[in-house]
């Protein structure tokens, strides 16, 4: 697995570390509310896992499942998600949790749906941000870093569902994914 890597763009620490103002800055701004955090599977799930954990407030942590890449290394431009919501989120604080923000077109969908639920509020928090790539106008409110604009896999990332497991975010050799 690891002969397939061309840089590590994000070692381990350095993301520990950046979870930790994330933490940090949501601890602060959702102070005395109670959070309902919504992680969009899979590709959230070693992010989430870690910033739950430095997150110090009462929450209630949900899934929903939203893909669009398949086994390609660009979106397919449709997005299956759930299309149903087995817990409630009128009148709730709704934090959505993404490993990455790419075309937008996961998120604008996502949020769109989970919107009609009547949130009190509704925020997005990713790790990662690929602005250059954007095909939808779509923002974080909290980004852990901004990805240059290479196919990237680990903590959580996958190219053809492999490198998920990776402790740190790298890029892939070309001939991997071409
Ligand atoms: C990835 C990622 C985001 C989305 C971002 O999901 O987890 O949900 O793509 O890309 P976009 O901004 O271009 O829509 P993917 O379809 O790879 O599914 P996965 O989370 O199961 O890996």
């Amino acid at each position: 697995m690891k002969n397939d890597i061309k840089d590590i763009i994000f070692p381990e620490d350095v993301i520990q570390k950046r979870i930790a103002e994330l933490g940090a800055e949501l601890n602060k701004d959702y102070a005395d509310k109670s959070l309902l955090i919504i992680g969009v599977l899979k590709g959230c799930f070693i992010f989430l896992a870690d910033l739950a954990r430095v997150i110090d407030l009462e929450c209630e942590i949900r899934f929903l499942t939203a893909s669009s890449y398949g086994f390609s290394s660009a979106s397919s431009g449709k997005v299956n998600m759930d299309r149903e919501i087995d817990f409630d989120v009128e009148g709730r604080d709704v934090l959505i949790i993404e490993d990455i923000l790419d075309s937008g077109i996961t998120l604008t969908a996502l949020r769109a749906f989970i919107a009609k639920h009547k949130p009190a509020s509704l925020k997005i928090c990713t790790l990662l941000d690929k602005p250059e790539r954007r095909q939808l106008p779509m923002t974080a409110d909290y980004t852990g870093f901004e990805c240059p604009n290479e196919f990237v896999v680990g903590y959580g990332l996958d190219y053809g569902e492999k490198y998920r497991n990776l402790p740190y975010v790298a890029s892939l050799k070309p001939e991997v994914y071409s």
